[in-house]
């Protein structure tokens, strides 16, 4: 095996990709600095319009993060105190902060332990007559099983949130053939451009989208101060907004996602090879119905001391990080009698042995070939 690599390696390398496209940014943010328009400038309506024909979807509404972007969609909602929301316990605290946040009961769920997404069944045996919303998370890059979530929320009568801030450009397929973009098939779906996502800016930023004009409108009223014509506030809204430099920037970069993608399925596909069979590497199971577009790389290591492999894996330059170390419900802010650790065994089990590998749009050979070889050594 190669004993190192020419260029540092990273688990996201945002100069890399910037350095392709740089010409084309430079002069945008240059654009948007001579015109001074950097609140709700031409750039924002532009990213906007390109982002809803990507998506095939009839309203985005633009936000400054993925945090705002889940919270303005309860709030809009109108979920109240008490309003119990199901989502996944394992993902990204985000989901779940909101939920507390707007004073509405988190119910946290398992999922399942080879597609890291939200189990349908247990969001059926945790329904009760105040919950009021499903939030399922395309938790790596993979949509959540949503025929079947869709299914359910119809039957009880309840909103489905879509966190797609780990999935965007990932494509669904219901049983009846149709396709649709992650994010598109709930009633919101609610995104994140931080720098590292698939589709990052170069500072924060959200989205939310939705087909429902009615609820688009309050979406954009909750967004804005709760402002429905200037100066007039009928609800309480929040401030929260793109800026026009960071939605030059996605305006330019949604133009490569479908390229960045494909550069990631790569660099998967490279691990996935390398990795096969092995009797201490559980590699990322495909959703039945989903593709995905690998945000992370995130594999699952058996009968080894994985805090022992990433020590080594460091001292060998490879970054690694495990998403998430300590699951939501055993965080201090969310611990309750239903969020028992023992509630949770896959959730629990994740935590302990999952690993994600550097992943980006800018992995070369050399650089898969030694990652993937110095994780083999280190198991043997
Ligand atoms: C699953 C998930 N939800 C929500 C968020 C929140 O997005 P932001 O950091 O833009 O607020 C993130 C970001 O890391 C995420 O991974």
């Amino acid at each position: 095996m190669s004993t190192t690599v020419a260029k540092k390696i990273q688990m996201v390398d945002l100069k890399g990709q910037y350095q392709k496209i740089k010409t084309e940014v430079d002069s945008a943010i240059q654009d948007v600095i001579n015109s001074t328009a950097f609140i709700n400038g031409p750039a924002v309506k532009e990213f906007q319009a390109d982002l809803e024909k990507y998506l095939h979807v009839k309203h985005v509404i633009p936000c400054a993060n993925g945090t705002d972007a889940l919270q303005i969609a309860m709030m809009t909602l109108g979920l109240k105190a008490g309003d119990e929301v199901i989502t996944a316990s394992h993902t990204y605290v985000a989901t779940a902060e909101v939920i507390g946040l707007l004073g509405l009961t988190p119910v946290l769920v398992e999922v399942h332990a080879d597609t890291f997404c939200i189990d349908v069944k247990a969001i059926e045996k945790a329904i009760t007559p105040k919950t009021k919303a499903i939030v399922p998370v395309h938790l790596y890059g993979q949509c959540a099983d949503m025929e079947p979530i869709l299914a359910l929320a119809k039957k009880h009568n309840l909103f489905v949130i879509e966190d797609v801030a780990q999935a965007i450009g990932g494509d669904y397929t219901f049983s009846n053939g149709a396709k649709h973009k992650a994010g598109t098939m709930g009633t919101v779906g609610c995104t994140s451009f931080f720098p590292s996502k698939n589709l990052g800016c170069y500072g924060d930023g959200g989205a939310i989208y939705t087909n429902d004009t009615a609820l688009a409108e309050k979406l954009k009223m909750i967004a804005h101060h709760g402002q429905s014509v200037q100066y007039v506030h009928d609800v309480v809204g929040v401030n929260s907004r793109l800026d026009s430099i960071q939605a030059a920037v996605l305006k330019i970069k949604l133009k490569h996602l479908d390229e960045y993608a494909a550069a990631r399925n790569k660099a998967a596909a490279y691990y996935d090879k390398a990795f096969a069979n092995h009797p201490k590497i559980k590699i990322p199971a495909r959703a039945k119905n989903s593709t995905h577009v690998f945000h992370q790389y995130t594999l699952q290591l058996v009968g080894a001391d994985r805090n022992k492999i990433r020590e080594q894996l460091a001292a060998r330059d490879i970054p690694s990080m495990i998403y998430y170390p300590i699951p939501v419900h055993r965080q201090k802010a969310y611990q309750s009698d239903k969020n028992k650790p023992a509630n949770f065994p896959i959730t629990e089990h994740l935590s302990t042995c999952v690993l994600s590998l550097p992943m980006h749009t800018e992995m070369d050979e050399e650089t898969l070939n030694y990652i993937s070889s110095s994780l083999l050594e280190l198991l043997k």
